[in-house]
């Protein structure tokens, strides 16, 4: 009765259905939209949120040597030079002579072809275009009030390390993470919520000794890998790839991407860096403060090393988005299932009274009631059961309760399976423990 349909998902249907169902909408929109922002919807807002909830408890609550900290967006500018970003964050900007258009030379399948209008050779020199963005504190806008939108939250944490070393009494190897808003002001954003200007990032450096940096660096690759399996992405869609020398940042002795397959191919969607002792070093010249670490067991000073697992949390829900879509054929027709795991589904449990005659919307509160304190979960009483249980099959709704006239009778409900769709019925007073037993995996 059930057949797989093998596509994956072009980037095309999952724009369509991410703004059909208010995953994510155009940012100013009703000013014709910019193309490198995108607004959360409810349902987005709800999976970006179950993201970074799954990654921080991961990284930090779950485990005795990571700690969390929350630093500002805007720093003092010395930050940015110390870190080499002032001088090296930048891509390799080419313009084309006939069209105008701008290109990241390192993307362009052909670099003297333009993509946009297919002349040949129009591309002059190509010149180095640094992706911080820029803007002014106070009111007057010259050189000295020029300051940086952090291009990653790393940053705040090298120039935390020894508040939160001291306030939080560290030993090596301890690691400091951190959750949110970075900006880089992208030649060429695009494919959605792939590549933007704004976008969110999950970070965590991880401070050990240099002689273990190594053994280190192999642990995240694993954990990190480890994280998205964990969280239901098929083994096929992701894998871990070696960075060569030359694709290394200005920082990183060692790097590997955990990679996603994207329609358009294997792409990054996690980065994971050895930045050796680069960046205490380079923050100590520059402030003059001493930020080597003492060991006071062999009575030396050294600074430590950094592994440094980077992830983007709107990239990841755009990943967790291909790989939940699914299409089926159901008794010769379509259904499209958003097999989200239940930890990231946006809502967990639908309710659904048959129709909106008085006796049932009140059994339909009584289990609305039961439910809403310990999961998120969505009413709804319009249209057909039928329309009804596709719409949450194409949110990824994990479980949907079915309150029909024989409640009345047997106090029960019907409980539908999102991917087998198979139902089973469930006494009211039952209904609370099934699901959790279901849902808190
Ligand atoms: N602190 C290291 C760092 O920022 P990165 O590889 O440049 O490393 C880490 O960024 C992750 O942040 C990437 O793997 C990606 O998931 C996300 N990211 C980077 N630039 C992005 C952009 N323009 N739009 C969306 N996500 C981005």
């Amino acid at each position: 009765m059930t057949a797989s349909l093998p596509e994956s998902p072009s980037l095309e249907t999952i724009v369509n259905l991410a703004k059909r169902r208010g995953f994510v909408f155009p940012a100013s929109e009703i000013y014709g939209g910019l193309r490198s922002s995108w607004d959360y919807g409810p349902l987005g807002a709800e999976l970006l949120r179950n993201i970074k909830d799954e990654w921080w408890y991961s990284m930090v609550r779950s485990r005795d040597d990571v700690v969390g900290l929350d630093s500002a967006i805007i720093q003092e500018r010395q930050v940015w030079q110390a870190s080499g970003h002032e001088e090296s964050f930048s891509d390799p900007l080419v313009e084309c002579s006939h069209c105008n258009k701008r290109h990241r030379l390192d993307k362009l399948k052909d670099p003297n072809i333009c993509p946009d209008c297919g002349s040949k050779g129009t591309f002059g020199e190509a010149r180095e275009f640094n992706l911080m963005l820029q803007t002014y504190l106070g009111p007057v806008a010259d050189a000295g009030a020029l300051a940086y939108l952090r291009p990653e939250t790393a940053q705040g944490i090298f120039i935390n390390y020894e508040n939160v070393r001291r306030t939080m009494r560290l030993k090596l190897p301890f690691g400091i993470a951190q959750v949110g808003k970075s900006f880089r002001n992208e030649i060429t954003p695009g494919q959605f919520i792939f590549r933007t200007r704004e976008f969110e990032q999950m970070e965590m450096e991880f401070f050990c000794r240099p002689a273990e940096a190594q053994r280190w660096h192999e642990y995240w690759l694993q954990e990190r890998l480890q994280w998205y399996l964990d969280l239901g992405m098929n083994p096929d869609n992701v894998r871990l790839r070696p960075h060569e020398p030359d694709e290394l940042a200005h920082y990183a002795a060692a790097t590997s991407d955990v990679d996603f397959k994207y329609p358009w191919g294997w792409d990054e969607l996690e980065g994971i860096a050895n930045r050796t002792d680069f960046d205490l070093k380079a923050h100590s010249e520059l402030s003059g403060q001493d930020l080597r670490y003492f060991d006071p067991e062999a009575n030396e000073r050294f600074y430590p090393y950094v592994i440094e697992p980077a992830a983007g949390a709107t990239r990841a829900a755009l990943a967790f988005m291909f790989d939940a879509y699914h299409e089926e054929e159901v008794r010769g027709e379509k259904r499209v299932v958003m097999r989200f795991h239940p930890k990231l589904a946006p809502i967990k449990v639908a309710v659904l009274p048959l129709s909106k005659k008085d006796e049932l919307l009140a059994d339909t509160e009584a289990v609305a009631g039961a439910l809403r304190t310990r999961h998120n979960i969505e009413v709804d009483v319009t249209q057909s059961i039928g329309k009804r249980y596709r719409r949450q099959d194409e949110i990824g709704t994990p479980y949907a309760v079915t309150i029909d006239f024989d409640t009345l009778e047997d106090r029960a409900v019907t409980v539908r399976d999102r991917d087998s769709m198979e139902q089973e019925r469930v006494s009211i007073d039952q209904i609370a423990a099934y699901l959790d037993a279901r849902l808190r995996v």
